[in-house]
């Protein structure tokens, strides 16, 4: 919700052609039909949480209205069995910013967000909740116009210490209402007493069109009232902006920063604010997140090498959206590898956490030099690499597998094509849980790590998954395009 300036960019890794949407039929000289779920009005919508500040004693709320609705205005109480557990509810006040789809100020200039032509401008609000007491339900609404609240919330505040369950899933992307949405609900569904969802990048397929937000927040419903977002910036939230037919560098989504109040990095420049930070969950987890589609990867690095020094939590875990290990064939990121690969290993972070390349991949870095199968009981790992995808647009896995990343001692232990997944994992103690699941809830691939106290890690159950191994040509036939 900052108000930082959007500074130039270059772009990093490939990009995909943004798909074509349809509006519905108009002529060019109308405006577009946009459903009615897309259009801002005095009622609150587009309502999700986020942990910008103390997870244990805090939490925000970002939510959308029509620009006739000037103040952010919310209220908040601890959750009781009565049925008026409102009653006491305290007012907070927030921040209310101004957001012009169409006209975008880029440093001095006024640029044209694509796609966005006859929407009108929007007000982004959000809150902060504060002194909050740790792992505790708290209640919360938010208003519109005079009058016009949202819904009640309910939201649990982290737990000092403790097991903490979350989600994580990768590219959502295309066919974000059509097709993600099953897999989102399947994913809380599974998991409802999860603490957070991690999105890994490419929420959308052009994070400057409101449409696909739109789909978006209609896909997610109300889950992000209830469970706070940690999102990752992927190429697709970066966007090129018109100005006189001559096109910006890669840019930030003016849409990133108004829609998600997310944590300040003191110490990183202002274009990376808001898209890499890190989130002390608790005494034992410490999240760490960076946005590699912007070009400033060494000062992130520097950060994140500095940061990691710096925490004592039992599990770090860090995503971003490129991959340090491509899946998807003809892709690869080297300069994000030479860069970034160092910092994870001297730090031994222990899960790192990826998208875009809409396949399954999961490996480790051991040191032990014999591969650990993925049917073995056990082993000993430094850092655990995976690469997801929860969207419909799959890619063939690299031929190669990561036998071309074989010098760096990674070994690939479980992949897939044509399948949307989303992850659960839950961090107990000195134990790591994690599951990649499909949208009919099947196991596809888990593992348990165990932290000694010396910090080594092994794996310290084998698979539980019964599925075969999916692959284009061991599963059902995929039809490419067609997604909204
Ligand atoms: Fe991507």
């Amino acid at each position: 919700m900052m108000k930082h300036l959007l500074l130039s960019l270059c772009c990093l890794g490939a990009s995909l052609a943004p798909q074509a949407y349809a509006h519905g039929e108009h002529d060019h000289d109308e405006k577009p039909l946009t459903p009615p779920w897309q259009d801002a009005s005095s009622w609150p919508d587009r309502i999700v949480t986020t942990i910008p500040e103390a997870p244990q004693t805090s939490f925000a709320v970002t939510w959308r209205t029509d620009d006739d609705v000037s103040s952010a205005v919310a209220q908040i109480v601890e959750a009781t069995d009565a049925a008026r557990f409102d009653a006491g509810a305290e007012i907070v006040l927030g921040e209310t910013e101004a957001l012009d789809l169409v006209d975008v100020p880029i440093a001095q200039e006024i640029w044209k967000a694509d796609w966005n032509e006859g929407l009108a401008p929007v007000h982004y609000h959000s809150v902060i909740f504060r002194d909050l007491k740790p792992d505790t339900v708290y209640a919360y609404r938010v208003r519109g116009g005079e009058g016009n609240w949202s819904e009640w919330f309910q939201i649990r505040t982290a737990a000092e210490d403790g097991p903490v369950k979350f989600i994580y899933v990768g590219d959502a992307q295309n066919g974000v209402l059509s097709h993600w949405s099953r897999l989102i609900r399947a994913a809380y569904s599974t998991a409802p007493d999860s603490r957070f969802i991690l999105h890994a990048g490419d929420l959308v397929n052009n994070g400057a069109r409101d449409i696909e937000w739109a789909s978006w927040f209609k896909a997610v419903g109300f889950i992000h009232g209830m469970l706070p977002a940690i999102p990752v910036a992927g190429n697709h939230e970066y966007r090129r902006y018109k100005l006189n037919g001559e096109e910006s560098d890669r840019l930030l989504s003016m849409m990133w920063r108004p829609q998600f109040t997310l944590p300040e990095a003191p110490g990183l420049p202002d274009d990376l604010q808001e898209a890499a930070y890190d989130i002390r969950y608790s005494d034992d987890i410490h999240i760490f997140i960076l946005s590699t589609q912007n070009e400033k990867i060494q000062a992130q690095a520097d950060w994140l090498d500095e940061q990691l020094a710096r925490s004592d939590a039992k599990w770090k875990i860090l995503s971003m959206h490129h991959p340090i290990f491509s899946s998807g064939s003809d892709r690869d990121t080297p300069e994000l590898r030479d860069v970034l690969l160092p910092v994870i290993q001297k730090h031994k972070v222990d899960l790192v956490l990826q998208g875009h390349d809409h396949t399954y991949a999961r490996g480790a870095m051991s040191q032990t030099p014999e591969r650990i199968s993925y049917t073995d009981a056990g082993g000993d790992v430094d850092i655990m690499f995976v690469n997801s995808v929860s969207g419909p647009k799959q890619y063939d896995f690299k031929d190669t597998g990561w036998d071309d990343y074989a010098d760096t001692g990674v070994q690939l232990q479980r992949r897939a094509e044509n399948t949307q997944f989303f992850q659960i994992i839950t961090i107990d103690g000195d134990t790591l849980t994690y599951e990649a699941r499909t949208a009919l809830n099947n196991l596809y691939d888990d593992f348990v790590m165990t932290k000694g106290e010396d910090g080594n890690k092994t794996i310290t159950r084998g698979a539980q998954s019964t599925m075969d191994e999916r692959m284009f040509d061991s599963s059902e036939p995929y039809v490419k395009g067609g997604l909204d």
